[in-house]
Parts: C-alpha cells; structure tokens; sequence
C-alpha cells in the first residue's frame, strides 16, 4: 500500500503513514490528543476533525454523526470529518480547534 503524507496544522508536523488508515489512528501515532469519549465506535462525536485532501467518502454512518454537529462543517478547504470513521487516502492536512 502506497504511503501518504500527514501534516498536522498549525504547527505543520508531518508525518508518513500507510494509505487507508483511520485519522484517528494516525493522530494518536503522533502524539496529539484528542476527543474520543466513545473510543472509536462512531457515536460520541468528540473526534471531529478539520481535513483537507483526500479521504475515504463519507458513508452513512458518518454523514449521520457529521449531521448532528451543531458548528459548521466546512472552513475554507477543509471539512469537518470524524476521525475514527474516514480513512486517508493521498497527502492532508488535518487540524482542530484545541492544537
Ligand atoms: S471516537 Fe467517538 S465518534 Fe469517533
């Protein structure tokens, strides 16, 4: 599987990973905090992220959880993703409100 490139925002860590992995997953490699109450079983809602680039379409489960955000869910180029449903699949940029 191909490697992507991760860059955190806004202090612009990057990180390699393998193509199809969780977002989730790749934050906790890098040693970023972040909201996950329900430990990744896609229901909590804490783990949302802003992304831009290429990730994994949003499938129902998901649009379900982004559809119950109270905020927006787009900034610019960046939409807002739950990090333990959407999987990477090229180079992004991911970022929240509490790095
Ligand atoms: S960790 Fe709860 S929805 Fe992602």
């Amino acid at each position: 599987m191909s490697a992507v490139e991760v860059t955190f925002l806004p202090d612009g860590q990057r990180l390699r990973v393998p193509a199809g992995r969780r977002i989730l997953g790749v934050v906790l490699a890098a040693g970023r905090p972040i909201g996950r109450s329900c430990r990744g079983a896609g229901i909590c809602l804490a783990c949302g992220v802003w992304v831009e680039g290429p990730l994994s379409p949003v499938a129902a489960d998901e649009a379900a959880l982004i559809a119950r955000r109270s905020g927006p869910t787009a900034r610019g180029p960046a939409r807002w993703r739950i990090a333990c449903l959407a999987r990477i699949e090229g180079d992004v940029r991911i970022g929240t409100d509490y790095w």
